[in-house]
């Protein structure tokens, strides 16, 4: 995955690693992406996750041979990517870690007082020139730590974008990318939408002619697609039309229910996804309900309110900052149904939603009543 002869790729894929932040599945492992400039002065861009310290050191040094590193450009202290910045300094004690003050605050929290010994504080605007290299850093904070700093190279047009314009598993830039793309944005970043959306508006006019992220490939095409992507996330746009159903069903009553609506929908042209939430990778659920414009949500009263899965799902959904979408809700109880209540009081967390007007209510299980209902729903949706 190099960029150029003079940019290297020096990074890492972890396929060991089984949950992401303890809690992402990737079943196809996640890179941590380094990158090497070789220049007059040679920078090398982030680190790794600890386990792999050996692994980057030797990449490296594969790379520059006789040559040692001239610094170490720290965009972002989250450990994914800071965890070798000791193993690095024992490696190449003469090299300069270059990054934000704040990042050298954690890099002392994380590590002691003594790695920041000869740092180079950075600043938005300020530059390290290389030779016929040049890095501006740009600060991102929020995206998706507060000490975050993006790069850009001006010669090559390489920005050097941090957590941002990742995603899990793949390096292969051919390889499909939205789907992956969505679910790291949504899960890791999605919160961040402000910072996100200004860091767009400091790219805006750049010559960027290649993305290097620190997770997945290296973006050199159609570029503009990415950052439409982006802007919609940012934004909490919908990406398009389509309806998420997503159901907490305790004997598959309720998950009956669900089917039926999703296999309603198809049947009148719909785009629609369905997951049960006790089963599935809740975290693509949670990206697919911010992909399209509606959700429907159908839950088994538990103790008096929602199903666990449910409630869990709709937490994972206002804590990213869920927003604009139409919701429609399925309840179902034997004697006293308190799902949608619960399912709405759990959504006022969430800006800007509206309810459909139709509800629904499953008395243990569904019954022509209730079919009747569900198809009506699936002609309003
Ligand atoms: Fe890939 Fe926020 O670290």
């Amino acid at each position: 995955m190099d960029i150029s002869k003079s940019i290297r790729y020096v990074g890492v894929m972890d396929r060991e690693i089984d949950l992401f932040e303890g809690q992402y599945l990737v079943p196809d492992g996640v890179s941590y992406n380094s990158y090497l400039i070789i220049d007059e002065k040679c920078a090398v861009m982030d680190s790794t996750d600890a386990r792999f310290a050996d692994e980057w050191i030797a990449n490296i040094a594969a790379v520059l041979g006789e040559r040692t590193p001239d610094y170490l450009v720290v965009q972002h202290m989250e450990p994914d990517h800071s965890g070798s910045i000791a193993a690095f300094r024992r490696a190449f004690p003469s090299a300069a870690i270059v990054s934000s003050e704040k990042a050298f605050a954690m890099m002392k929290s994380f590590f002691g007082e003594g790695i920041a010994e000869g740092g180079i504080r950075v600043k938005e605007g300020d530059t390290l020139p290389l030779g016929d290299h040049t890095l501006r850093f740009i600060g991102a904070p929020m995206v998706h730590w507060p000490e975050v700093t993006v790069s850009f190279e001006e010669r090559e047009g390489v920005l050097f974008s941090a957590d941002s314009f990742g995603r899990f598993g793949s390096t292969d830039e051919s390889d499909p990318w939205d789907k992956e793309g969505r679910r790291y944005y949504i899960g890791i970043v999605g919160k961040y939408g402000i910072p996100v959306r200004n860091l767009l508006a400091k790219l805006a006019g750049k010559d960027v002619r290649a993305i290097a992220p620190l997770h997945g490939p290296v973006l050199t095409k159609d570029l503009g697609r990415y950052i439409e992507l982006y802007r919609k996330w940012a934004s909490y746009e919908p990406e398009e039309k389509g309806v998420t159903v997503a159901y907490a069903s305790i004997y598959g009553n309720t998950g009956r229910a669900a089917k039926e609506l999703a296999e309603e929908l198809k049947a009148r042209g719909k785009t629609v996804a369905l997951f049960d939430l006790a089963r599935c990778d809740v975290h693509e659920a949670v990206a697919s309900a911010f992909r399209f414009d509606t959700l429907v949500l159908a839950s088994a009263t538990y103790n008096g309110g929602v199903f666990p899965a449910m409630r869990s799902y709709i937490t994972a959904l206002t804590e990213r900052g869920f927003t604009s979408r139409r919701v429609a809700l399925i309840e179902n109880g034997s004697w006293a149904p308190a799902a949608a209540k619960t399912m709405r009081e759990l959504l006022s967390e969430a800006k800007s939603i509206t309810f459909h007007e139709r509800e629904i209510r499953i008395t243990s299980a569904p019954n022509d009543a209730t079919r009747a209902e569900i198809s009506a729903l699936a002609s309003e949706l």
